[in-house]
């Protein structure tokens, strides 16, 4: 249990993809924080889960995007040793007609502030705590490195932000063993994609992937364990993504 001793919080982590992070965490012995803020019954279902296979996990509702609530949550969960950023602002397009300046500051509130002041309180604890190897992983996306349709130019904007934090605290945190990285996966299906596209969209991006098919969440889960289980990997960017981008 390589993880056994060690407390992991996933931000978004009742549903989708972060679901998945969790439960993975749980199983190499981290005890997991699952978060969410607006559906605490998912988020219970995940614990809920974890608990029946073994692990150890607890809900915490916070919104993210609420920094007085972040410091909160942060305070009473000491010690962290791992952050995964995973929430994002649901839902995540808008037609272009009402992308005004209101939406755009929506979704970087909560993708992008949200993810900095969680790791901002993350970053502190573990210094004055003198925490050693502790990890924040922050899930951005292909679309973070691919233009924006017009609905989604928000979105994308927020998720190459996520690149920028990663190399700040990837920088700031070397001299006490706090490594960053981003995991960017391509296409999944999770519940939400199932529920907001057409059979047919879902086709017309599935088509864009030479791989031929939508990745699963077990395999982003599976880059997000590596980061965190390989102490060197510092300031990076996996990629998954079935080959719909080849990144820097
Ligand atoms: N699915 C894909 O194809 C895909 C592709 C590339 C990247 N990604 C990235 O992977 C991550 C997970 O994707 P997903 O499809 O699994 O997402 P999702 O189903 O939309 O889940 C989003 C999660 O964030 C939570 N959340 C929303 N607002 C929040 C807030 N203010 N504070 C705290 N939690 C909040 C939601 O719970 P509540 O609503 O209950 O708060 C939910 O648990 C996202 O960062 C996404 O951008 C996904």
């Amino acid at each position: 249990m390589p993880l056994s001793g060690k407390r992991a919080i996933v931000t978004g982590g009742s549903q989708g993809i972060g679901r998945v992070i969790a439960i993975q965490l749980a199983k190499q012995g981290a005890e997991v924080i699952v978060n969410c803020a607006h559906n605490p019954k998912n988020a219970q279902a995940v614990v809920d889960e974890i608990i029946q296979n073994g692990g150890k996990a607890s809900v915490k509702i916070c919104d993210i995007s609420d920094e007085s609530k972040v410091k909160q949550l942060f305070d009473s969960l000491k010690p962290l040793h791992i952050l995964v950023n995973n929430a994002r602002l649901d839902p995540y397009f808008r037609k272009p007609e009402t992308s005004d300046g209101d939406w755009f500051s929506q979704v970087m509130d909560v993708n992008v502030k949200g993810a900095y002041l969680c790791s901002l309180a993350f970053f502190d604890q573990a210094k004055q705590l003198k925490l050693k190897d502790t990890r924040i992983v922050n899930i951005a996306s292909v679309r973070s490195f691919t233009p924006a349709e017009m609905t989604m130019i928000a979105y994308n904007v927020s998720k190459l932000a996520m690149h920028g934090l990663t190399r700040a605290f990837a920088h700031n945190g070397a001299s006490f063993g706090l490594t960053a990285n981003t995991v960017c996966p391509g296409m999944v299906m999770t519940e939400n994609l199932t529920r907001r596209l057409t059979l047919e969209q879902a086709k017309n991006e599935e088509a864009k992937i030479p791989l031929g098919r939508p990745a699963t969440s077990e395999e982003i889960a599976d880059a997000v364990l590596f980061v965190v289980k390989n102490g060197y990997v510092t300031g990076e960017t996996i990629n998954i993504n079935g080959g719909m981008y080849y990144g820097p």
